[in-house]
C-alpha cells in the first residue's frame, strides 16, 4: 500500500488497521491535528470533483498539513502540453503525498512509475477509484458493525461506474458477500470484475429491475449514469432517469437497509427520501474525509520512494483500449497482467 492505485493488494489486517485510526480520529480529531505539520500535499485533479478533491484536501489540513495543486488542468502547464509524467516529477519534487484524478483509466499507475512520493489516485477515468471504497466500507461497517454476510445491491452505470468497480474487487475478499447487480443492458459490469466475482466464487446476480431484488436488500448501492463516459449522446439520453429510487420503492426495502451514492446524483434518488434514517449518503461522504486522514497517515509512513526502473519488453502487446492512458502518453512502457485465463493491460485492466 505504497501507492493507492487500486485495493488488490490491500490486506484484511492493513483494511482493519485502517479503519481503527479512522474511529481513533472520529472519536478524538484534535489528538491528530498535528500529526502532519510540515507535510505538504499536491492535489491535482484533472477532472472536475468536489467531494474527493474537497475531502482529501480537508483532510490534509486538519492533520496540520498543507496542500497546493490545482483543480483545473487548464491553469497549470499541462494546458500548454506538459505530459503526466513531467508534471508528476515536479509535484513529487514538491510534495510529500500527491492525491490525482485523470480521465484517462490507468492514470494513477502510470503517475506511479515517475513519483518519488506516495500517489492516491482519487480515480483514473471509467477504471477504478480505491479512496471512495475505503469510504463506502467504512461507512458500511460503521452503519452494520461488519461487512461479512451482506446483500449489497448496486443500481444503475455499472460499466463505468469507477466507483462499483472499486468496491466490488474489494469486497471479494469479504466473507459470504451476495452481489446484485441492476443495470440496463449496456450498462452491464465490465469484463474483468465478472472473471473477478468468478474466481472468488461470490454469488451474482445480473438484473436489470430494482423492484423485484429491494426487499433481500441489506445495502443498496445507487449510482449516476455516467454522462461524461458515454461516446453516443443520444445513447445516454435513452438511459438517463431509468432508475429513480423514491419513497414508493422504499416501502419495500428493509427497515434497516442502507442506501449509499458515491454522489453527485442526478435523479436517481429522489430529495424526498434525504430524511429517511436508511439514506446514507451524506455520512457517507463525511465518512470518506476522515478515512482519508488514516490514509493520509498510512501512505506518508513510506517516506520517498525511487521511483522503479522498468525494462522495455522486445515484443510489447499493446492496449487497444481508446480510453487507456497508453494511448495519449505515448511514452509510457507497455505492461501486461493476467486476470483470469486473460492477459490484460495493466494500466487500464482491459484484455489485449
Ligand atoms: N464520489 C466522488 O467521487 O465525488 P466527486 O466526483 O464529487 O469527487
Amino acid at each position: 500500500m505504497r501507492h493507492i492505485i487500486s485495493l488488490d493488494e490491500m490486506t484484511m489486517d492493513e483494511w482493519h488497521s485502517l479503519y481503527s485510526v479512522c474511529e481513533q480520529i472520529m472519536a478524538h480529531p484534535e489528538d491528530f491535528s498535528d500529526r502532519c505539520r510540515t507535510k505538504i500535499m499536491a492535489s491535482l485533479f484533472y477532472e472536475p470533483s468536489t467531494r474527493t478533491n474537497l475531502s482529501h484536501q480537508a483532510a490534509m489540513l486538519r492533520l496540520g498539513g498543507s496542500v497546493i495543486g490545482f483543480s483545473d488542468p487548464q491553469v497549470s502547464s499541462v494546458s500548454k502540453g506538459e505530459t503526466l509524467k513531467d508534471t508528476i516529477i515536479m509535484a513529487s519534487t514538491y510534495a510529500d503525498v500527491v492525491v490525482m484524478r485523470n480521465p484517462k483509466e490507468g492514470a494513477a499507475l502510470a503517475a506511479s512509475l515517475y513519483s518519488s512520493v506516495p500517489i492516491i489516485s482519487a480515480g483514473d477515468g471509467g477504471h477504478l477509484h480505491p479512496t471512495q471504497t475505503l469510504t463506502d466500507l467504512t461507512t458500511i461497517t460503521r452503519y452494520r458493525g461488519s461487512i461479512d454476510g451482506i446483500n449489497i445491491g448496486f443500481c444503475g452505470d455499472l460499466k463505468n461506474g469507477r466507483t462499483v468497480h472499486s468496491l466490488i474487487s474489494a469486497l471479494v475478499k469479504f466473507e459470504n458477500v451476495n452481489f446484485y447487480l441492476i443495470s440496463p443492458r449496456e450498462l452491464t459490469i465490465p469484463d474483468f470484475e465478472r472473471r473477478l466475482l468468478k474466481e472468488h466464487n461470490c454469488k451474482f446476480f445480473e438484473i436489470t429491475g430494482l423492484d423485484p431484488i429491494i426487499p433481500v436488500l441489506d445495502v443498496l448501492y445507487m449510482t449516476r449514469i455516467q454522462r461524461e463516459r458515454f461516446v453516443d449522446p443520444l445513447e445516454y439520453e435513452r438511459l438517463k432517469g431509468v432508475y429513480i429510487l423514491d419513497k414508493g420503492k422504499m416501502t419495500r426495502a428493509k427497515k434497516d437497509m442502507i442506501v449509499l451514492h458515491p454522489l453527485p446524483r442526478v435523479d436517481e434518488i429522489s430529495g424526498e427520501i434525504d430524511d429517511d434514517p436508511r439514506a446514507g449518503y451524506f455520512e457517507q461522504a463525511r465518512c470518506g474525509m476522515f478515512i482519508r486522514m488514516a490514509l493520509i497517515l498510512h501512505v506518508l509512513e513510506s517516506g520517498r520512494i525511487r521511483p522503479e526502473k522498468l525494462a522495455a519488453k522486445e515484443q510489447p502487446q499493446l492496449c487497444h483500449n481508446s480510453r487507456c492512458i497508453t494511448q495519449t502518453e505515448k511514452y509510457l512502457p507497455p505492461m501486461t497482467g493476467i486476470n483470469g485465463d486473460k492477459t490484460v493491460c495493466a494500466y487500464c485492466d482491459k484484455e489485449i
